[in-house]
């Protein structure tokens, strides 16, 4: 892999410097980024930090949420800007605006004043609807305001967006620290293996992991499911999920896989519930489910037999959540697992928001091997899916 990175780069002092991360983390309803939910904006201190050092002027650009091209108030960056601050323990400037709009206060003139190591945060990238289109008239515009593009953004590098894809065709663009770090370690993911391999994988949707399960069905010597994504999956296998959610689309593509493997395992037992909203649960075998009833978390016995597996492999690659874990009583199964793994001597790789979330609230981040960034760009890129976030900073063997 061969990645142009920001440390090639000999001259930064006084340089305009266009840097995209990804800061879409959860705002809670008071306004404040709790601290186990800071985790994207931690990970990129140190280029934030190299810049500062390198005396750049930083000009930082970040989705949050998904407004659909248009101002939503509560999706304004403004917390955002603050809780870097505090990180940094630095002033951070804030324009309500994204690209020169002619009204005061004038962008242009806020970045002209920016001294070396002075950073100013735009308003939400996703406000402007020409970004999730991936506009060349918006990339050129952003593209006037650096002189440099530093994609440090690995979350949302499986999206071809403006401030994510198309500016690199009008600026010289390299990766930020952190996404150069996120592309090794992953890479090494997939060319390092170490066997025996298992890979685990909760969340809501088979269909957004079903390529990842396909592909590491093929690879890996154990694949362990569990979340709502496994009730498709029992569904099909003939076990009864009662009202759970499942997805009938993926049906057809799901009996194509061989279930009865042990290659494959899905939950034995779990907690069940009659509304999502319920605070406790009741614990049963998962052939007893009554049509009325939830399953939202895997049991013990499910956890018992995953931790034999987990004792037995050399790495692991964990996504997404076993359960509803919004709800303390229904994040049992889930951080039961992490405890396995921060035990494991395994190498062991997660990403996806929520795990890290947990990983975080139990204070055992220390004892993973690697804890990606990215969501859908962590699955995506080991897919093996092209990102269009390293068009032109990384090339990919
Ligand atoms: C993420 O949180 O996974 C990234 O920020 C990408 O967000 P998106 O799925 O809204 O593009």
């Amino acid at each position: 892999m061969k990645i142009k990175s920001i440390r090639e780069l000999k001259n930064l002092k006084g340089q305009r410097v266009l840097l995209r991360v990804d800061f879409n983390v959860p705002i809670s309803k008071d306004g404040q980024i709790d601290k186990s939910e800071d985790y994207k904006i931690v990970q990129t201190l140190p280029t934030i930090k190299y810049l500062i050092k390198k005396g750049a002027k930083i000009i930082i650009l970040t989705h949050l949420g998904r407004p659909d091209g248009r101002v939503v108030e509560k999706l304004r960056l403004d917390p955002v800007a603050v809780r870097l601050s505090q990180l940094l323990n630095k002033g951070v400037y804030k324009n309500d605006n994204i690209v020169e709009t002619g009204q005061a206060p004038s962008l242009r003139k806020q970045i002209n004043e920016l001294k070396n190591g002075d950073i100013l945060m735009l308003e939400n990238i996703r406000f402007d609807k020409r970004e999730e289109a991936g506009d060349k008239n918006f990339a050129q515009e952003l593209a006037k305001l650096g002189d440099i593009y530093i994609n440090d953004a690995f979350g949302v590098c499986h999206r071809d967006q403006a401030s994510v894809s198309t500016i690199q065709d009008y600026l010289p663009s390299y990766a930020g620290l952190l996404l150069e770090n996120e592309l090794k370690n992953l890479s090494a993911a997939i060319d390092k293996l170490l066997k025996p391999l298992t890979v685990i994988i909760g969340g809501a949707k088979i269909s957004t992991k079903i390529k990842l399960i396909q592909k590491f069905l093929k690879i890996a010597d154990h694949v362990l499911l569990g979340g709502a994504l496994a009730n498709t999956v029992l569904h099909v296998m003939g076990v009864a999920v009662g009202k759970s959610l499942v997805e009938p689309k993926m049906y057809p593509v799901l009996r194509k896989i061989k279930l009865t493997d042990n290659q494959l395992r899905v939950p034995l037992d779990g907690v069940m519930a009659k509304s999502y909203q319920a605070k406790v649960g009741r614990l049963d075998a998962l052939a007893d489910v009554q049509a009325d009833e939830l399953i939202l978390d895997v049991g013990p016995d499910t956890i018992k037999l995953y931790e034999k597996i987990i004792k037995s492999s050399k790495m692991i690659i964990w996504n997404g959540p076993m359960g509803l874990i919004e709800t303390p009583f229904f994040a049992k199964g889930t951080k039961s697992l992490v405890r396995l793994l921060a035990k494991s001597k395994a190498k062991t790789i997660v990403g996806g928001g929520e795990s890290v979330a947990i990983i975080r609230q139990l204070g055992l981040d220390k004892k993973f091997s690697f804890i990606s960034t990215g969501g859908g760009a962590m699955l995506a890129f080991l897919e093996g899916k092209k990102l269009p976030g390293l068009k032109k900073i990384a090339t990919i063997k």
